[in-house]
């Protein structure tokens, strides 16, 4: 068997709800998932969960992030200021899967003010199941890089 991809996942109080449908969709699929939190609709700040989530994938123990918040773009946001993070806000399947083959994101953004929670798990398999293609596209990610290390 394969090993269970590991993803970590967060999400805002408006997010709340549909990170817990999330969680229950990848957890359906055999994904290893750890909720980083909010754990209820109580108002909260959305940069304290794309900061814990961007951490997971610094260091290794998640492969993948999974930030839901009203829009996705607050949490794409923070996420992006995160070195080797590329955090993509999604609505639609084809950049959700795009997003993988070309940009190499590592985080996929949801809003779940925008998207239903039928397309939100459409989104999520279109990420997961996509594979990053390589060649021309690693050029243009490391620039984003040398950028993000201001040797750009
Ligand atoms: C919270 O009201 C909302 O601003 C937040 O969830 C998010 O949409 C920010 O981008």
């Amino acid at each position: 068997m394969n090993t269970p991809i590991r993803i970590a996942i967060g999400a805002d109080h408006a997010g709340y709800a549909l990170k817990q449908a999330l969680i229950a969709h990848l957890s359906a699929r055999g994904a290893e998932v750890t909720d980083l939190g909010t754990h209820s609709e109580a108002s909260c700040d959305y940069p304290e969960f794309a900061h814990a989530v961007c951490k997971r994938i610094q260091d290794g123990s998640a492969a993948l992030g999974i930030l839901v918040c009203g829009t996705g773009i607050g949490m794409s946001m923070a996420a992006n200021k995160h070195p080797g993070i590329r955090a993509a806000a999604c609505s639609d399947t084809y950049s959700a899967r795009l997003t993988r083959m070309h940009n190499n994101a590592n985080v996929l953004c949801i809003g779940a003010r925008v998207v239903g929670e039928g397309l939100a798990c459409d989104l999520a398999d279109a990420f997961l199941d996509a594979e990053f293609e390589g060649g021309k596209h690693q050029r243009r990610i490391d620039l984003i890089t040398a950028i993000e290390q201001g040797r750009y």
